[in-house]
């Protein structure tokens, strides 16, 4: 007879990207930490023909090239001991008989890091052999969560008949980014921040993730995608909501998500920006990119002006902008206020809080003071907070993938982003598209390395702002 193990981590895409990049390097670190079992089984599914030493030989650069610790090779030796490669064809539902060969887990996650249309596939697969029946069974699902609201429903109808819909966890891994938890501590934390956090005080918000790299080996899942589905209408709006809500009663999940659901309910769209990346010195345009159409029209770069309708901050503009082969990697908030009701100063400057989410994190404020030695000229002085620079928190601060892993396996789903949310997000993704196909606003290139289209620039200046451009950190 089988020993059950306590739990049995099943990875279908085992051979991509993600896993290689992400997954595997959790695992490494959380075993490096003391956080992975003993008797943790990773079962890493895929088509590929590898035998276990083989996929081992593939993985171990991947995990010392992307490990947060010194490699140890000790470490590695005694991790790979928990690891089994099995080759599947996922599409084929007879394969999964396969699974029948090895022990199951008393507790079961899979990790779904394939496209959106296979989610059902390897549902119906494992149900089709009765692998769903005894013990217990969860499933982590990666972002888009469908390529449309309807098949994002109709994706979730099916696995929740399968799993139960608190036994499914869909993964934004923006949501284990220290900085993005540390909004709610520095909002609600801080009376001086919470008591300004309105539409009287707060003038405008902006939310930038810009990054340098491009589609990389990625072509085919971007081509459907695009930065509105890749990045916008989930890692964008889940920081927008974190920004935007309201003070929950508590942190619990329930709370959170009341309020989160108030600010998307409420969100609505003003203006938007496509754009494409084009050639610019030694980097490729877009469209000459591997897996990618010649004449592509999907988005690399979307920035849109929302407002919300009701609440404390109605009507304050809030501009989001993402895109790839940009000049920076960049992702920060900034909260911009009115000027200061009192008339005694004159050339006042702006008041800014930033909140710096990568590379560096940390928070920043700008103000006005007194320039020494002057009579009341003012200038312009800047309180800088940052946490990275610290090594501890460095050393101590888990990448996104290891925390959510952790916490998935301790069974808290906190920091997952519960169904409605998903579902609201794919209706402000699909408001994007009727804009788009109103034909208000068309694709329009930038070069690579730059700010991004000039487009965006104008959305702002329309309404007299600028983008305000991440500053320095002046350690
Ligand atoms: C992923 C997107 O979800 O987030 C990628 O699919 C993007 O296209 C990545 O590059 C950005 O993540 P991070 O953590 O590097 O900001």
């Amino acid at each position: 007879m089988f020993k059950n193990p306590s739990l049995v981590f099943t990875i279908f895409g085992s051979t991509g990207d993600l896993t290689y990049r992400k997954l595997l390097p959790a695992l490494y670190h959380l075993k490096h930490r003391g956080r992975l079992n003993e008797d943790y089984v990773i079962r890493c599914i895929g088509r590929k023909d590898y035998t276990k030493d083989e996929y081992v030989q593939i993985i171990e650069p991947w995990i010392k090239k992307q490990s947060r610790f010194t490699f140890n090779q000790d470490t590695f030796n005694e991790f790979i001991k928990q690891i089994e490669y099995i080759k599947m064809e996922f599409t084929n539902k007879d394969a999964y008989t396969t699974l029948l060969d090895y022990p199951i887990g008393l507790d079961n996650l899979y990790y779904f890091a394939v496209a959106p249309e296979y989610f059902n596939t390897i549902a119906d697969g494992l149900d089709h052999v009765n692998y769903l029946d005894d013990f217990k069974h969860r499933v982590i699902l990666e972002k888009p969560f469908g390529d449309s609201l309807i098949h994002a429903k109709m994706v979730n109808e099916n696995l929740t008949k399968l799993f139960n819909q608190e036994n499914i966890y869909h993964i934004d891994h923006y949501l284990g980014k220290e900085m993005i938890q540390n909004i709610l501590a520095i909002r609600f934390g801080n009376r001086m921040f919470e008591s300004v956090w309105n539409s009287d005080d707060i003038e405008q918000i902006q939310i930038t993730a810009s990054e340098t790299v491009g589609v990389e080996t990625r072509g085919s899942y971007y081509e459907q995608a695009g930065a509105t589905k890749d990045m916008m209408q989930n890692h964008l709006m889940q920081i927008m909501s974190y920004v935007l809500m309201e003070r929950p009663e508590t942190l619990s999940s329930k709370d959170m998500l009341d309020k989160q659901i108030m600010v998307l309910n409420e969100i609505e769209l003003d203006d938007l920006v496509l754009g494409q990346y084009d050639k610019n010195e030694d980097v490729l345009a877009y469209r000459d990119e591997t897996n990618v159409d010649a004449k592509s029209m999907i988005d690399t770069y979307v920035a849109v002006k929302v407002h919300l309708r009701e609440g404390q901050l109605k009507n304050v503009p809030i501009y989001l902008r993402t895109g790839k082969r940009l000049k920076n990697r960049a992702t920060y908030i900034k909260i911009i206020f009115k000027s200061s009701a009192s008339k005694l100063y004159e050339n006042l400057h702006q008041e800014v809080i930033t909140i710096k989410v990568q590379p560096d994190e940390g928070v920043s404020l700008s103000f006005n003071a007194k320039k020494p030695g002057t009579i009341n000229t003012i200038t312009d002085v800047k309180m800088d907070f940052c946490q990275s620079c610290i090594l501890e928190n460095r050393i101590n601060t888990p990448e996104a993938y290891e925390r959510l892993l952790d916490d998935a396996f301790g069974h808290d789903d906190t920091l997952f982003t519960p169904w409605p949310i998903v579902e609201m997000s794919w209706k402000f993704g699909e408001s994007i598209r009727k804009f788009v196909n109103s034909g208000k606003r068309s694709l329009v290139l930038y070069p690579a390395k730059t700010l991004g289209p000039i487009e965006a620039d104008s959305m702002l200046q329309k309404d007299g702002f600028v983008w305000l451009d991440e500053d320095e950190l002046s350690y």
